[in-house]
């Protein structure tokens, strides 16, 4: 075990590792959890990879969980990064690839965040959780807590893709839909949380989801062969994944493995609910509610997301950018991945391909530099956007 506490990501305040905790009990930001990564590299080695388990929980060493027990695994993570060649040619690129999310267990990178979130839940006594959702979270935690055997309260906004319900539902949740946004269905798991008993793993308000997503960037770096990409392109809600990404990089850095270069970062939101792209373009550090939140990328209507600073800090460190994308772009990349590369994304996913074009036409990104695009899920779970 080689955590040594959790971190306010604002204030610095340090809280106790091991503890049933959501948010800094000081200031109300989301808390990180800090390693003590010269311990973990005695025994995490690059060279060590290689024969370990093909999930995510090969970094063991840098998860939290401390009784090997109580890992709550489905076979999540170590998902394909194709190379989309055929892609590549279209736009003039030689090294395009695709990170393939759709692979995971529950078919969406969420599975990540669920299976480290709801194993710590297990190892510190939880028996409810509870969670809102724009659809892929939910159908992961459904899953982990059903293999967990914990009990899952789920609350979705009425119009979310009906895959989720379906899945939810099957797996044992117990469902609720809501008339409203995700933001509403957080403030009814915060307003009944205490009462009921939950413990609420909303995303970025409890620490372990984004440790799972960060796995994203170990996964990523290993793969590159220890050299990262020039350029990431990530479809952006609640940016846990881009967050836990650049997490990744910091610790990688500390034992050693990569060095202080970071792939731009590149966050892609919906034309029709883009608050850090917004507040992107405003050089606001924190950004404000967007209005009439909507689009079909069911995981992009995030109007307002507690992690904002830390998106838009890693964005702006990374030198990179946030990119809106309409949803008539994004609906016709999902058809012309699936055609040329035979990849199914989902609407959110295909959004990287329009952000790319749009970074070329800005002569923002070259045509020799390695870009990942993020599919973060599967476009089979959203068939009523495609009749
Ligand atoms: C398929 C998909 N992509 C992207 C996102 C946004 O992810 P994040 O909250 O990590 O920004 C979601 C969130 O629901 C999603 O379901
Ligand atoms: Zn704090």
């Amino acid at each position: 075990m080689n955590i040594t506490h959790l971190e306010c990501s604002a204030c610095g305040l340090r809280h106790e590792a091991q503890r049933l905790l959501n948010l800094c009990q000081e200031c109300g930001k989301p808390l990180l959890v800090r390693y003590d990564l010269e311990q973990a590299g005695r025994s995490l080695k690059k060279e060590s990879l290689s024969g370990r388990r093909p999930d995510l929980w090969r970094y063991r060493e840098v998860l939290p969980v401390e009784d090997e027990s109580n890992i709550v695994s489905l076979g999540e993570g170590w998902t394909p990064l194709l190379t989309a060649e055929r892609l590549g040619m279209t736009l003039g690129f030689e090294a395009l690839y695709i990170k393939d999310e759709s692979q995971n267990p529950t078919q969406s990178f969420k599975a990540r965040g669920m299976t480290v979130a709801v194993s710590m839940a297990k190892e510190l006594g939880v028996k409810k959780l509870a969670v809102p959702s724009a659809g892929n979270a939910a159908g992961a935690l459904a899953a982990y807590a059903a293999r967990a055997g914990l009990e899952c309260f789920i609350f979705m906004p009425r119009d979310t893709p009906r895959a989720n319900v379906v899945e939810c539902e099957q797996t044992g949740a117990h469902v609720t839909l809501l008339d409203g946004l995700i933001t509403d269905c957080g403030a009814e798991v915060a307003r009944r949380k205490d009462a009921e008993g939950w413990f609420d793993v909303s995303t970025l308000k409890e620490p372990y989801r984004v440790e799972g997503k960060k796995t994203l960037g170990y996964e990523l770096a290993e793969q590159c062969n220890w050299s990262l990409p020039d350029v990431i392109i990530y479809p952006t809600g609640g940016g846990t994944g881009l967050i836990g990404m650049w997490k990744a990089f910091a610790e990688m850095e500390q034992l050693g493995w990569i060095g202080s270069q970071r792939p731009r970062m590149v966050s892609v939101q919906a034309a029709g609910c883009a608050p850090i792209v917004k507040a992107f373009a405003e050089g606001k550090r924190f950004a404000d509610e967007y209005p009439d939140a909507a689009t079909v990328a069911s995981g992009l209507r995030v109007p307002r997301a507690i992690g904002d600073f830390l998106i838009l800090d890693a964005i702006r460190s990374s030198g990179g950018t946030a990119i809106a994308v309409t949803d008539e772009e994004l609906l016709a990349a999902v058809a012309e991945i699936g055609a040329l590369e035979g990849v199914f994304c989902a609407p959110e996913g295909a959004a990287c391909l329009p952000a790319l074009r749009k970074l070329i036409a800005d002569n923002a990104v070259k045509p020799y530099e390695r870009v990942v695009l993020f599919n973060t899920g599967a476009g089979v779970k959203y068939l009523e956007s495609f009749s």
